[in-house]
């Protein structure tokens, strides 16, 4: 007997009781159909009548190092044993080492983490300390971008997700970064895009004050919003215009982080250093909830001799840090960040292209590491999206068909607008990669019929 004993063990009681329970995110409760899961391992996860799915989402883009690996699993175990909960103005063995061991591989002088439990409070932190420490207070944040569902995250949000949060909080301006499939400033080269999307952020900053700007957010890549992998320069060119203007510098690595797009962080493509940058998710592959974020010797020297006027019972939970201790030893041991970033050269990269010359509905493929997009289009040539920006409903059939198919075969897809992206875990085999393009490449019939 154990206290768990007694917890419905049929997928008919456990949909019952979450249909009659559960308030679930982002959704009108009456129009969803979650489906039970049973169990999970590796790259895959299975229902209550057995069928499984190779995972091409990990879940929300977070289980980096898939389902129950025994080690972290065990750690967990462990820690949990010596101790559950301590809170956050005590010292702890697990929150000091996982502190230690993510500003080892954090670039430049990132050196102190300051512990959430998720992406969004951890945004929400990097917005109140850029403002505290440049003594402004505009942020700008990207139109195409994803920053989490708080207050000031979700109005930092540029997706229609924030939409239902608005007015949100004052003082957050949008602007576009580069996407040179879709350029906002008709470029046609990257170059040409990087040049024109630092010159609209200069002019941005022109009218707004530069003297009121205290941060500007980007998503490293751009995640949810397209997995757009910024031109040659972009970074580059970000970070001389906060050090031009003294403005703070957010990389957001909630999703590109801990080796998702094949290097601890993103960032590190580019050899830039930003002032903050938040994580989350990969950070321990969500086992326990855990974010925070990373914080340079600078800003961390404001807050010195002045307090910081933020907390959470949960900063720097003991069971969560302890999972991310772990989770950054294996990624060690076993080379994840090398294997996500091989994934991305050797495989994804040249099968998504063989898939693109196959298929009239693939518009653009793009990537790095594990994080790629496929771009569906229903005209190669006026690159008209398969479905409409934030299609519902009739609208976005050709995507609900594309998933159907996909799903029926035993992939469970991540799909966003007229995408669909090749997010795995880091620590996908080659074998299963492969079974999984063979079945996208499959599904991506039902899109071609809707090209011309
Ligand atoms: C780039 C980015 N930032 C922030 C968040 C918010 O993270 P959370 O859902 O853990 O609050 C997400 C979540 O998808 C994200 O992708």
């Amino acid at each position: 007997m154990t206290e768990l004993d007694g917890i419905p063990t049929d997928g008919a009681t456990v949909k019952a009781l979450d249909r009659a329970h559960v308030f679930h995110s982002w959704s009108a409760q009456a129009l969803i159909d979650p489906l039970p899961i049973a169990s999970a391992s590796g790259s895959t996860f299975t229902d209550y009548d057995g069928k499984s799915y190779l995972d091409f989402s990990s879940q929300l883009v977070n289980v980096n190092i898939g389902y129950q690996h025994p080690k972290l699993v065990a750690a967990i175990q462990e820690y949990a044993a010596r101790m559950t909960t301590i809170q956050p103005s005590f010292a702890n063995d697990a929150r000091s080492e996982a502190a230690r061991m993510i500003a080892e591989v954090a670039p430049g002088d990132l050196n102190r983490v300051f512990f959430t439990n998720g992406g969004a409070e951890a945004t929400e932190n990097a917005l109140r300390m850029a403002r505290l420490h440049t003594g402004r207070h505009k942020v700008f944040a990207a139109y195409r971008s994803y920053h989490g569902a708080t207050a000031g995250a979700i109005t930092m949000t540029g997706d229609p997700r924030r939409w239902g949060a608005e007015p949100g909080v004052p003082g957050i301006v949008h602007y576009w970064g580069p996407y040179p499939y879709r350029s906002a400033f008709h470029s046609t080269t990257p170059e040409e895009e990087t040049a024109r999307a630092l010159q609209h952020l200069r002019d941005l900053i022109m009218v707004e004050g530069a003297g009121t700007v205290a941060a500007i957010i980007l998503e490293t890549i751009v995640g949810t919003n397209g997995v757009l992998v910024p031109p040659p320069g972009y970074l580059v060119g970000v970070r001389e215009i906060c050090d031009e203007f003294g403005i703070v510098m957010i990389a957001d690595e909630v999703m590109a982080g801990f080796g998702r797009a094949g290097e601890w962080f993103a960032i590190d493509h580019w050899g830039v250093v930003p002032d903050l940058i938040t994580f989350a998710k990969g950070v321990n592959s969500g086992y326990v909830p855990l974010g925070g974020v990373l914080i340079s010797d600078a800003i961390a020297a404001t807050f010195d001799e002045r307090v910081y006027p933020g907390g959470l019972t949960y900063s720097g939970h003991p069971l969560a840090c302890a999972s991310a201790v772990a989770s950054i030893r294996i990624f060690h041991e076993e080379g994840i960040v090398e294997h996500a970033r091989g994934l991305g050269t050797d495989m994804i990269g040249p099968e998504l292209a063989k898939i693109a010359d196959r298929h009239p509905s693939v518009g653009e493929v793009r990537g790095l590491g594990v994080f790629w997009a496929v771009e569906l289009v229903r005209d190669r040539a006026t690159r008209e999206p398969l479905v409409p920006y934030n299609a519902s409903g009739p609208d976005a059939a050709p995507m609900v068909e594309f998933a159907a198919a996909c799903k029926q075969r035993g992939l469970w897809p991540m799909t966003h607008f007229n995408r669909t992206h090749v997010v795995p875990p880091c620590t996908i085999s080659e074998a299963e990669l492969r079974d999984g393009l063979a079945i996208l490449d499959e599904a991506l019939d039902i899109a071609d019929r809707y090209a011309s």
